[in-house]
């Protein structure tokens, strides 16, 4: 069972947007846990205030550092009295200045039993905070989003489709790593012909060997064509292809 911890000021947002689907009968079924750790239950200002004017001047406003802090030691608090092992739980603060995240990185987070997952919104968090707690700068993708709670939210379903049991399909896994790095094979359903276009008849075969090596090969044709990157990494790493 992994366990995904989101600190942000929407937890709203961020439950809605998982619990739908393959992600929420994860959770459900308890290979994942999901929970939103609302920042603003931990500021001490009488108010509720979490945020305030940045020191030097300029637009908008910032998040604190005190309830972001008391948010992030509760969590871990938590998770320390569940987990005897003492190992350093990773917290990620997701900002368009982190590393971008990819396949490889949802594989190792995949690894992890608890994850804490920073969301900022505003211009950011007081920069001290950050220094304090975070121990992965992740972004996902070069654009600027009006918080963290959508990266947080790709991220926790890249993680988790890789948790054993998420996934119904087993062989999911094996095609997967078969296919690493290669865009997917072009796919078809019922009816065998619509609108004059027919299936492809290797589909229709039956010869699983042959229909293997058909999907092998559109994959690296459509790799090559759309994403000539992944392709030369793809060959880099598989010279006898
Ligand atoms: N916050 C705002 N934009 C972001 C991005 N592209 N990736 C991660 N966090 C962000």
């Amino acid at each position: 069972m992994m366990n995904f911890h989101i600190l942000t000021l929407f937890p709203e947002m961020v439950m809605q947007g998982l619990n739908t689907s393959i992600i929420g009968r994860a959770v459900e079924r308890e290979y994942i846990s999901i929970e939103a750790v609302n920042i603003r239950d931990y500021t001490l200002d009488k108010h509720g205030k979490v945020d305030d004017y940045t020191y030097g001047g300029g637009a908008g406003m910032l998040m604190q550092a005190q309830p972001v802090y008391d948010a992030c030691m509760a969590v871990q608090d938590k998770i320390a009295a569940r987990n005897t092992d003492g190992k350093k739980v990773r917290v990620i603060y997701v900002t368009p200045q982190g590393k971008t995240f990819r396949q490889e990185m949802a594989k190792e987070f995949a690894e992890e039993e608890d994850l804490i997952i920073l969301c900022g919104h505003y211009e950011g968090i007081d920069e001290r905070v950050l220094e304090e707690v975070v121990t992965d700068y992740v972004s996902i993708g070069d654009y600027v989003l009006t918080g963290g709670e959508l990266p947080a939210m790709v991220m926790v379903d890249a993680i988790a489709r890789l948790v054993p049991g998420v996934l119904h399909n087993s062989d999911s896994a094996v095609t997967e790593s078969f296919y690493d790095g290669l865009l997917e094979y072009p796919q078809y359903s019922r009816p065998e012909l619509w609108r004059d276009k027919k299936v492809p008849e290797i589909l229709l075969s039956g010869d699983h060997a042959k229909v293997d090596a058909w999907r092998l090969e559109q994959s690296i044709e459509r790799t090559k064509k759309l994403r000539p990157d992944l392709y030369e990494a793809y060959i880099a790493k598989n010279p006898c292809i």
